[in-house]
């Protein structure tokens, strides 16, 4: 898997890494000797060995990718996190990057200079998408959904719900922001990127979000700033 890691990244770019990530065929410890020692302790207070799973293969790919990129130790390279739990590269945060992983399915997004936010849900989770409409949509957004008919309107909750959890990932603001004050404008026509208008970011204007093409049933959305939107490379892995 790891001969699949991208070389480098440049500027104006976003990279995206997508992989499986399966219980049945890996463990937890297949990954455990990329990470600190603090890594290894999290993934043990996890107590589900899916969990434990997600958590120590996506930091093992962001760290043999990052170590690739910067040519330093997987292990020592410092991975803080903000106020509201974002992590970065503490010696480098320019190379700024998100992980998001959910039942089966995980991704890792990375871009030079320009924060970036992702989003992988598995569509076919139980959720009852009336109810946490109600909670996280915008009426505008919940208006979008209710005129879609089954099973098309799970996949718009989906596509909204996505985009939304890149923003606010993005931001790094997470759920400390309400996702009912962010509103998601799906690409109109012509367009490839998606809009955001939240009166609580300043630059919210500035941000976009677009779908990364992922297996089936999973959707994937990216947040960055349009200035980094040059090229977005997706590497399966
Ligand atoms: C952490 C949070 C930002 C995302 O959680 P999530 O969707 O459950 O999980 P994801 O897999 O997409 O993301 C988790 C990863 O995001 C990163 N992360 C944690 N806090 C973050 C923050 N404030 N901003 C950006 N990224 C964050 C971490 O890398 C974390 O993975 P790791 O700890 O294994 O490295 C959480 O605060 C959140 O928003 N939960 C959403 C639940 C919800 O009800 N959303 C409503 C729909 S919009």
């Amino acid at each position: 898997m790891h001969q699949k890691i991208p070389n480098g990244i440049i500027e104006g770019e976003v990279v995206v890494l997508a992989f499986e990530v399966d219980p049945i065929k890996e463990s937890w410890t297949d990954y455990a000797n990329s990470l600190p020692r603090n890594e290894i302790d999290r993934a043990r207070e996890f107590h589900y060995p899916q969990d434990k799973l997600r958590f120590t293969k996506c930091r093992s790919i962001l760290r043999n990718t990052l170590s690739k990129w910067l040519n330093d130790n997987t292990k020592e390279l410092n991975i803080a996190l903000e106020t509201n739990g974002k992590p970065y590269l503490k010696e480098n945060p320019e190379i700024q990057f998100n992980i998001s992983h959910t039942e089966g399915f995980a991704g890792i997004a990375f871009c030079m200079e320009y924060g970036v936010g992702i989003d992988v849900e598995n569509t076919a989770r139980a959720t009852d998408i009336d109810q946490v409409a109600k909670k996280v949509f915008t009426e505008s957004e919940q208006v979008i959904i209710n005129a879609e008919t089954t099973p098309d309107k799970r996949k718009m909750f989906f596509r909204l719900w996505t985009a939304k959890e890149a923003f606010l990932k993005n931001t790094g603001l997470g759920l400390t922001l309400d996702p009912k004050k962010v509103e998601s404008n799906l690409p109109t026509e012509n367009k490839k990127y998606g809009t955001f208008e939240c009166s609580q970011v300043k630059n919210s204007s500035g941000l976009r979000f677009v779908e990364i093409s992922c297996p089936e049933p999973y959707i994937m959305t990216l947040s960055a700033s349009e200035e980094s939107l040059g090229e977005i490379s997706v590497f399966p892995l």
